[in-house]
This record gives structure tokens, sequence and C-alpha cells, in this order.
């Protein structure tokens, strides 16, 4: 029978985290947890009390900040896992760079370059599972903020590849997420202590001021609702692309 997202999103809607993975491991063979370096290090502490069914991997753009590199790094070490990076197709790259040069995302968006750096290899690892898991939380955008617990994956599924996305950490806040990382001592990015809140790549990410929201500083002369890459685009809601408009 297929899985029914829509029911463990009910079931689940108010539960902590670490029940939400060990339902997320138990029903799913195939499973992935999807790492960006940043905060979502949480959700590593959580699956590593989970034995190692989990695969995690991190989408290696090329420009991310040689903090992050280490950091990467310092959680395999800790951890004692395997990282799996996803790198992008050399040849979308080249053509990529040769055409428009290295920073073409600050003259017409950063779609493009995303979908080449982080899309394609994304696509390319859920096409090997059949669920994964996100640090996505509802609090982190105006864009994010009917994230479910549990999803049907309307982007990454395919004809006869059903997918299920798990958003363990939707119902946290930053501060649910900073206490973890202090209260369990998980290695966290250097980058957090020098002004940097949501981070992805060095060239379309700056620290922010406390008065900003976290997301400020991604892709920061693009407007609020642009602020999303495709990595989780389906998320949003026309509605909610209306409020987030309205707040920007
Ligand atoms: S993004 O779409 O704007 O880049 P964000 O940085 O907020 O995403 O992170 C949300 C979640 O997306 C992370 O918790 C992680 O699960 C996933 N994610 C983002 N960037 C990466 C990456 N480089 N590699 C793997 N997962 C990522
Ligand atoms: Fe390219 Fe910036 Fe997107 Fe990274 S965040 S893939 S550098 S546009």
């Amino acid at each position: 029978m297929a899985y029914d997202a829509q029911a463990a999103a009910d079931r689940f809607e108010q539960a902590d985290p670490r029940d939400i993975l060990a339902h997320a491991v138990e029903g799913f063979d195939r499973i992935a947890l999807s790492f960006s370096g940043a905060e979502d290090v949480v959700l590593v502490d959580m699956v590593a009390d989970l034995g190692d069914k989990v695969q995690i991997f991190c989408l290696d753009t090329g420009r991310l900040h040689p903090e992050t590199y280490r950091f990467i790094e310092k959680v395999r070490d800790h951890y004692g896992m395997d990282i799996e990076l996803m790198f992008p197709d050399p040849e979308a790259v080249q053509t990529l760079v040769r055409d428009k040069g290295l920073f073409s995302f600050y003259r017409d968006g950063h779609q493009e370059c995303c979908a080449i750096r982080k899309i394609e290899p994304l696509r390319r690892k859920l096409a090997t599972v059949d669920a994964w898991i996100t640090g996505q939380r509802r609090d982190q955008s105006p864009t994010r903020t009917a994230v479910p617990v549990a999803q049907n994956d309307r982007a990454f599924s395919a004809p006869g590849h059903p997918l299920v996305k798990f958003n363990p950490l939707a119902n946290w806040t930053a501060t649910q997420v900073w206490d973890y990382i202090r209260d369990y001592q998980v290695p966290f990015n250097e980058l957090h202590e020098r002004g940097f809140r949501s981070i992805g790549c060095e060239p379309c990410t700056r620290p922010v001021a406390p008065h900003e929201h976290e997301r400020a500083g991604r892709w920061w002369w693009e407007e609020a609702t642009q602020k999303e890459c495709g990595l989780h685009i389906t998320n949003i809601r026309e509605a909610d692309i209306g409020n987030a408009r309205e707040s920007a």
C-alpha cells in the first residue's frame, strides 16, 4: 500500500523531531538526509542514534565557503559517518561559466546557476531513494510557513517512483535548534559566529544584522519571494507567495 504522507503529517504535526525521524527510518529502507553544512546538523546528530540506514549527502556546488567544507569534514569525523558529496555535471558548469562568467546570478538571477549546481545533482541523488529528510523550518522564511512534517514530493517524484519528503524540524524555531546544538554539544559551522545565520553558497550568502530576518543574507539582491532555489519550491502555495510579497 502506498505510504500516506498526509496521515503522517497529521499524526506527527506536533511531534518531537526524533519521533518523526524514527517513523521515517522505520518506514523506508532507501532514505537520505540532505545536509547543508549549516544548523541542520541537528538532524545528523539525531539520525546518528538510529543506526546507519540513513544516507547523508551534501550538494557540493563548488561555491561553498571554505569554512563549510571544513565543517562537513568535522561532522564526518565527529560522527564517523559517510557524507556523500554530490557534484554538478562538469559540462553544464563549464558551459554556463563560458557563456556567462562566474557571477551571472547577480545579473540575471540565481535560478539558472542553482539549477545546474544544486537541482540536477539533487534530482540524481533522489532518484536512488524513496524518501528524503530536510532541515526546513516554518520560521525560516515567508515562503515556508506551510511546510508540513511529511509530504509527497511533487517536484522530485517521477512516474513509477513516488518520493516522500520529511521535514522533522518544521515546527522548530531557530532558538530550539540552537538550544539543541548547545545542550548536546553538536559541532557547528564557524560562520555562525561571524553573523551568518542561513548559509548557502559563498557568493550568494552574507551575514545579517541582529534585526534582520535570517534569510535576508541569502540572494540579498533579489526580493523575498525569489529566495528559493528550487530545492523546496513545491512547498510554496500560491497563498504563501502572496503573503510573502505583501511582507517583503
Ligand atoms: S535553500 O534552498 O535556501 O538553499 P536552505 O539553505 O534554507 O535551502 O536549507 C534548507 C534545507 O535544504 C536544509 O536543511 C537541507 O536539508 C537542504 N539543503 C540546502 N542546501 C543544501 C546543500 N548544499 N546540500 C544538501 N542539502 C541542502
Ligand atoms: Fe549558484 Fe549562488 Fe545558487 Fe550557489 S546559491 S548554486 S553560487 S546561484
